[in-house]
């Protein structure tokens, strides 16, 4: 698969290439199933908003298990990272059809999490919700977004940040998607998460209110 050039070797920072010892590699990769680690990694050292989310939860693994590995399980061909210098510091992840995506997630990836999350009430309100996200995947099946099929997310971690890889990575699966016929592309994001928010918008995603919250969406010509 061809590599995708990432933002000129001037925009990365001295302080970066030390960091990832960055030796004039530096791509956006497909995703492998040996990235797995590295993606659940990242996943949960950016879930808070951006923020590490360690220790948040009482199974840290959940949230890369809701979002980020059933997407390299069930559309591998839509699994994107950022790798430098060896390591993956960021991906994307997502799905062309996320009423498909839902159907899979409940057939093929709930079963192999083996009851690790067991839908009881929890105390913590937040484990409580993410858990009952994970068992009700057809939870963005809703009518407003009938028009933008595809979702996504993306991650990176803070070193990372601000170098031009987000808009690369959208413009890789905004790019895929539409190859696939695809009108649209939503993405849900935390109310809290402004910077991502300010990001989203700057591209030009705009904000659609929904029975269950604001998504945001764009045409897949977008980017
Ligand atoms: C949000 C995120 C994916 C953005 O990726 P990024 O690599 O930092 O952003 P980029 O460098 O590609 O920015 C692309 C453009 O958006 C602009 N932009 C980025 N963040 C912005 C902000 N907060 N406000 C305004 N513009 C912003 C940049 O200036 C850049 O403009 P340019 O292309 O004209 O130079 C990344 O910062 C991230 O992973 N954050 C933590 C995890 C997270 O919040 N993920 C999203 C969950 S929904």
């Amino acid at each position: 698969m061809p590599r995708t050039r990432g933002p000129s070797a001037r925009t990365i920072s001295p302080l970066l290439l030390e960091r990832f010892g960055w030796h004039h590699e530096r791509v956006i990769r497909a995703a492998r199933p040996t990235d797995a680690d590295a993606l659940a990694d990242v996943c949960l050292r950016t879930a808070l908003s951006g923020e590490d989310a360690t220790g948040r939860l009482t199974d840290d693994r959940l949230w890369a298990d809701l979002f980020a590995l059933p997407y390299l399980e069930l559309e591998p061909d839509l699994c994107w990272v950022v790798e430098l210098g060896g390591s993956v510091v960021g991906y994307l992840v997502g799905t062309a059809d996320t009423a498909a995506y839902a159907e899979s997630f409940r057939d093929r990836w709930l079963p192999r999490l083996d009851g690790r999350y067991p839908l009881d009430r929890r105390t913590d309100p937040l484990e409580d919700q993410l858990v009952r996200e994970l068992h009700d995947p057809e939870r963005d099946l809703l009518p407003e977004l009938v028009g933008y099929p595809a979702h996504l997310h993306v991650d990176l971690l803070a070193p990372a940040r601000s170098r031009g890889w987000g808009r690369a990575l959208l413009a890789t699966f905004f790019s895929a998607v539409r190859d696939r016929g695809v009108p649209g592309v939503h993405l849900a994001v935390a109310p809290d998460n402004h910077r991502a928010m300010a990001f989203y918008s700057y591209l030009g995603l705009r904000e659609l209110p929904t029975v269950r919250g604001t998504y945001l969406v764009a045409t897949s010509d977008l980017l």
